[in-house]
Parts: structure tokens; C-alpha cells; sequence
């Protein structure tokens, strides 16, 4: 079967744990409440649960000869993704991973970034990635050996007729490089949080941010958490208000957000019907833990759907 979408990304786990004291003392045992150890990084939370929505999806990616590595990848598998093209590295650093410590006010993400750091251009099956529909890319700065030729990868992507998305996440170096603003011109749609979009436009307001990166790409979608998301395409805009749900943990809901979308725009919906679904799945994801949880029971899935698209 031929592949609608084809992600380019790293694999990992995330363990979570929940309930971490407030003030962590150096050299003292501090205990939490729970825990959860699921499927964690942005590309393969998005291609999880693009694959569950009912879109075939493909990874290219890199993982370490290890049991976090095997767990995430099978984990994907049973989701239907097809990871025919995932290289297992028989040496060097092992498969990455995300400690993310849940505080009663804030989370403190941890990440090894392991295989991630190596993964590059020469991994690519680029004939796999162009058979497919569109191409995703997430975690845009975690890939340093990638990053160089991710304009090259959009650029041949869109020559060979395929829509692009791109969610850059967080720069852990807090750069924000321009080599980004290069991408952009072969980027369909451009995933940013809130913050996110003022660092890479370099302001501090939204609306400007959101001017400036309109020039640049197709469509700029802007998630606002719990209050929904922004598209713009041009001077058009859509907006969408995001839902009240009983959200447990918002790991991951950026990525629920970008499947949901992605999942309606291969259809040909409109920008609001894309807009509307992707919040209903980023809003989702925030009922269960982790980034994938929710998505794991089908029957709520459609269950949710139908109750939240057919009231908005
Ligand atoms: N508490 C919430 N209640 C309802 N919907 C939510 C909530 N949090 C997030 N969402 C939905 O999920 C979308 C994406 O969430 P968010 O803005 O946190 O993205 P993000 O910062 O990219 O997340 P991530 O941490 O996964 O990278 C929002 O635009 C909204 O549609
Ligand atoms: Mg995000």
C-alpha cells in the first residue's frame, strides 16, 4: 500500500514521572506518586497517532540496538506504522530518551538525545520518503546531524510534488538559527506553539509573528494550549477555541494537534475543518498520560471524535 505520509524523526521513549516534589534536595532519595514509560518524542508521537486517525504513515528514522529502542518500535508497530525503514545502529550511542519530572507547577524535560544526534542525510531511503503523499518533520533542532540538509530533503520533497509540515518544537540552545527561515519557503505547513512562533519571527508579539511567517510558508497553524489554535494562510485566517476537557497531562498534545490536522488536509478539507479536528486531537491527547495513551483505545477515540466535532 502506498504511504500517505512519510516521517522523518526520531524515535523514543519518554518516561514520566508524576508528583515530584516541588524542591528536589541533592543527595537525597525524594519520592514521586506514579510513573508512566510510553512512547515519547515529537515525530513518533505524531506518527503514532496519525497512523491510529486512519492515515498510512512510514517512518525513517534511527534507533539504538537496545530495549528502549525495541519497546518504541513496537509500540509504533502496533499502531500500523510501517518502519520497513528504520536502521537499528549495531553501534555507538544507544536509543534516546525523555525524563520528563511532572512538579505540582511545572514539568523539567530531560532528554538524551542518543541515536537522534546521528541520525543524517545518509540514512535517508529518499526514493521511500518521495513515494509518499506528504512528508512531516518535528524536532527540527534535536537533529544536528540532519539539520544541514533538511532544506535540500523539503526542497527535492517539493519538487517531487509532495506537501510538507514541519513542528520545529523547542531549541534547547535557545538560538533559534536563521538556516530555519530557509526551510520555510518549502514548508505547506508550519506548526508552531505560541512561543515558538515569536522566537523563530524574533518578536514578542503574536500577531506580528504570525505576519512574519505567513510570508514564509504556506500555512502558519499556531497552538495556543487550552485556548485552541490559529491558521493563517496569506491574509486569511481561521481560528478555533479550544475545548474544555478533564486534561491530565499535556505531553504530547502538540503533536496529537499535527496529526489531526495533517489527517483532514490529505482529505482535502477546508483550513477550519483541519483546524477543528487537529484541536479536538490535541485536546484528546491531554486526557490520559504520555503523548499516545489516549490514542491506544480506538473506541474512545471515535467515541471523542463524534461527540466534540459534531458539537462545534
Ligand atoms: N488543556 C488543554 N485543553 C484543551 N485542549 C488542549 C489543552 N492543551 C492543548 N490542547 C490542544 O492541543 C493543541 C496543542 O497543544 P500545545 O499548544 O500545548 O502544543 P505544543 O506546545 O506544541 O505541545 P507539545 O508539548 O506537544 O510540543 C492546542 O492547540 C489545543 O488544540
Ligand atoms: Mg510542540
Amino acid at each position: 500500500m502506498p504511504l500517505d505520509v512519510c516521517v522523518v524523526g526520531e524515535i523514543n521513549p519518554d518516561l514520566i514521572l508524576y508528583g515530584v516534589p516541588a524542591q528536589l534536595k541533592p543527595e537525597e532519595e525524594s519520592l514521586v506518586n506514579g510513573f508512566r514509560l510510553t512512547l515519547g518524542s515529537s515525530s513518533a508521537i505524531f506518527a503514532h497517532n496519525l497512523s491510529v486517525l486512519g492515515t498510512r504513515v512510514g517512518m525513517v528514522s534511527k534507533i539504538g540496538a537496545d530495549a528502549l529502542g525495541k519497546m518504541a518500535f513496537d509500540w509504533l508497530a502496533n499502531a500500523g506504522v510501517d518502519l520497513a525503514r528504520v536502521c537499528v545502529a549495531a553501534s555507538g550511542p544507544a536509543t534516546g530518551l525523555t525524563v520528563i519530572l511532572a512538579q505540582p507547577e511545572h514539568r523539567f524535560i530531560l532528554t538524551y538525545p542518543g541515536t537522534m544526534f546521528e541520525f543524517s542525510h545518509d540514512d535517508l531511503d529518499l526514493e521511500y520518503i518521495f513515494s509518499a503523499r506528504h512528508l512531516h518533520l518535528s524536532s527540527y533542532f534535536l537533529h544536528r546531524a540532519l539539520r544541514p540538509r533538511i532544506v535540500d530533503l523539503f526542497r527535492e520533497a517539493k519538487t517531487r510534488g509532495l506537501s510538507t509540515s514541519l513542528d520545529t518544537n523547542d531549541d534547547p540552545e535557545g538560538k533559534w538559527g536563521n538556516d530555519l527561515l530557509e526551510v520555510l519557503p518549502f514548508v505547506d505547513i508550519f506548526f508552531p506553539n505560541e512561543r515558538e512562533a515569536k522566537k523563530v519571527a524574533r518578536t514578542d508579539d503574536l500577531q506580528q509573528a504570525i505576519d512574519k511567517l505567513a510570508q514564509l510558508c504556506q500555512f502558519v497553524v499556531v497552538k495556543l494550549g487550552s485556548n485552541g489554535a490559529v491558521a493563517r494562510k496569506g491574509s486569511e485566517e481561521w481560528r478555533r477555541t479550544g475545548l474544555r476537557v478533564a486534561s491530565v497531562d499535556p505531553v504530547g498534545a502538540g503533536d496529537s494537534f499535527d496529526a489531526g490536522f495533517i489527517h483532514r488536509y490529505l482529505q482535502g478539507a477546508t483550513p477550519q475543518e483541519c483546524l477543528d479536528y487537529a484541536d479536538v486531537a490535541g485536546a484528546f491527547s491531554t486526557t490520559c498520560e504520555g503523548g499516545t495513551e489516549a490514542f491506544k483505545d480506538r473506541t474512545r477515540v471515535e467515541a471523542f471524535f463524534r461527540e466534540h466535532l459534531s458539537s462545534s
